[in-house]
């Protein structure tokens, strides 16, 4: 049974520990307490006029990206808006494991795989890999194996797919969301269990390492600006790893926003993490309109408000950062009918999370983004 991929945004807010630096629940019913005529507007969604943005990657001070499926490639639409907009990919699940170890680890699948990475290449665009090692996947395929045949099969793992696209991708996701949600400790997994919560870490960057020389490797999380206790978890991650001699190279901020996330607290947790010197990546930048609040009756308009204004805090200390640490700015799918967010099980027909239309026309997240590059923090 595949484990059930964590609802970034969702997963922790109901954990974040009271009275942090996040938001509380105090601030929520305030801010959820709208006149009760806001829920007639609820449903409403007035044509917003066309809006005016310029091609996102002509405005990014480093490579802009969004993520992509293979099925995109043959979809004409999807292709004109990334090659106006993105100047990068990234796999959104085709180069994880539930993909190639699809039918298990003596049949791997690269076909979708090789078919993004040839698309990226026939674009003239970069290929971030996504991702090598993550504590959802992989546990099938690794069951049953002894110490020695674990340990060939995790090893035979990162060098097959990593060397597969050396030259191909820029850099890698080797390992993904190590934390738990509430960022109380490291994640146990089947990794863990058999090298330990760092150990699985450092492995797997010595072997990509080894794998592919030139690829910039990143360790990605999600929910470290917005859960102070997880980002302060990744912080001292990243202390150990790098004290360790780990060839941690980038960090990727995922950025699975939400629009309660009170002001100030992502261009903070931005200026934090970028104390390493590291390259940074906002990998996954996505922001649902909706929370988990059943009393949060706001309008739609008082919610895109509130997403643009976290939207534009995050791309302005991005903008903020040195040159040499913006690596790249990818959001996480183009239109909002891309996103997973509108996958079928979560889709209420309603969220905007990206900033392009299902038509492809600029949201207001778009003007939030374009917003934070012209005003950098
Ligand atoms: O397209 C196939 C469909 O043909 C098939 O019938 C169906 C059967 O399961 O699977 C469909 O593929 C699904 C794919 O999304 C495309 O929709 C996969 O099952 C499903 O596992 C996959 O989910 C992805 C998820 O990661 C797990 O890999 C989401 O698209 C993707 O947005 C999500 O992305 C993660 C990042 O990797 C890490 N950070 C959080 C982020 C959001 O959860």
């Amino acid at each position: 049974m595949k484990p059930e991929t964590p609802h970034p945004s969702r997963s922790a807010r109901h954990l974040l520990p009271q009275g942090e630096k996040g938001w509380s629940r105090r601030t929520i019913l305030a801010s959820s307490l709208a006149l009760p005529l806001a829920a007639c507007d609820r449903f409403a969604s007035a044509e917003a006029t066309p809006l005016d943005v310029p091609p996102l990657k002509s405005i990014a001070p480093a490579p802009f990206g969004t993520a992509i499926k293979a099925s995109h490639i043959d979809d004409p639409d999807w292709v004109a808006l990334a090659r106006a907009n993105v100047s990068q990919l990234t796999p959104e699940w085709e180069m994880k494991m539930e993909y190639i170890l699809a039918n298990g680890l003596d049949r791997p699948n690269f076909d979708r795989t090789d078919r993004i990475a040839a698309f990226a290449q026939s674009n003239g665009m970069g290929l971030h890999g996504h991702t090598l090692i993550w504590y959802s996947q992989g546990q099938e395929a690794f069951a049953g194996l002894d110490n020695a045949a674990f340990d060939r099969a995790f090893d035979g793992y990162i060098a097959t797919v990593a060397g597969r696209y050396r030259g191909k991708v820029r850099s890698w996701d080797v390992v993904n969301e190590p934390i738990l949600d509430d960022g109380s400790a490291m994640r146990d997994c089947h990794w863990s269990q058999r090298y330990g919560q760092d150990g699985y870490i450092l492995r797997a960057f010595e072997k990509a390492r080894i794998a592919d020389p030139q690829a910039v490797l990143f360790l990605n999380e999600y929910n470290q600006e917005s859960v102070p206790a997880k980002g302060a978890q990744f912080l001292k991650l990243v202390e150990r790893l790098l004290k360790a001699g780990c060839p941690l190279q980038g960090l990727g901020l995922q950025s699975h926003l939400w629009i309660d996330i009170p002001e100030g607290v992502i261009a903070a947790y931005m200026r934090e993490v970028a104390q390493f010197g590291l390259p940074i990546h906002v990998s996954e930048l996505d922001c649902t309109l909706r929370t988990d609040n059943r009393l949060d009756l706001r309008k739609q308009a008082d919610r895109i408000a509130a997403q643009g204004a976290r939207v534009t805090e995050l791309t302005s200390a991005f903008a903020a950062l040195p040159k040499a640490q913006q690596f790249a700015f990818t959001i996480w799918g183009l239109r909002d009918t891309d996103s997973w967010y509108r996958q079928a099980d979560k889709d209420d027909g309603k969220d905007k999370p990206l900033p392009f239309d299902s038509f492809g026309r600029p949201n207001p997240m778009a003007a939030a983004i374009a917003a934070g590059f012209k005003t950098p923090a």
